[in-house]
């Protein structure tokens, strides 16, 4: 993977490559091509260290870590705050609830990790980055791509949903419905051709709406 930490004001889309950097991080330095090889990564950025929203929402990330390692996945968070101001927060998270924030946190003072990927959105703020998610599959590949503004929290069940749907639509070949949760019949691709439309009107294995709409159990 090519190094692109020059490049800015970029925003990476869905299905581009996720763009390699080297940054230092609560973890040490980590050069995000060799990150959680094999695995799926959430990288994610928060606005400041230190301010009420961001720590809700790490706290969400670090206490729900066990449900993101059970699907493969590794977490890296971010934000526009030095290694110290991220190790001083980590402590201070600790020793006031007991949450642990035990994955890497990069440092990006100088914005380069958050400008090449879209975090860095200055008519909502200058200084800080916005609370994005990026789902990056074990192929470096982007997958989803959310991006909250700084006063709304983001919903940690939804991006383990979100997760998972990608995951069995990988395995299965299927699409989600709206609001699909692990257990809920999936949606059968559509008929391509006039043979296959007449195949799925006959077909009595799956629920069908109309030909071009029919879920199944998996
Ligand atoms: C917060 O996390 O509470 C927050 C951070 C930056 C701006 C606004 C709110």
């Amino acid at each position: 993977m090519m190094e692109t930490q020059e490049k800015v004001n970029v925003m990476p889309r869905i299905g581009d490559m996720a763009p390699d950097f080297t940054a230092k991080t609560t973890k040490g330095e980590i050069k995000f091509s060799n990150y959680a090889e094999g695995k799926w990564v959430i990288l994610f950025s928060h606005p400041a260290d230190f301010t009420p929203v961001c720590t809700t929402e790490m706290s969400g990330f670090a206490l729900r870590k066990a449900e993101f390692e059970a699907l493969n996945t590794a977490l890296m968070g971010l934000s526009i705050d030095s290694v110290h101001a991220h190790l001083g927060w980590v402590n201070n998270v600790r020793n006031t609830t007991g949450v642990y924030f035990d994955f890497p946190i990069i440092a990006d003072i100088d914005m380069k990790v958050s400008k090449l990927y879209g975090m860095l959105q200055p008519n909502e703020s200058e200084t800080a980055a916005v609370r994005a998610v990026f789902i990056i599959d074990p192929a470096k590949k982007i997958r989803l791509v959310m991006y909250y503004p700084l006063n709304v929290g983001r919903n940690m069940n939804e991006i383990l949903r979100a997760l998972e749907a990608l995951q069995t639509s990988d395995k299965y070949g299927v699409a989600m419905p709206l609001d699909w949760k692990k257990g809920d019949k999936v949606i059968v691709p559509p008929p391509q051709n006039l043979e296959e439309m007449e195949q799925r009107l006959n077909d009595t294995t799956c629920e069908r709406t109309d030909f071009y709409l029919c879920k199944r159990e998996l």
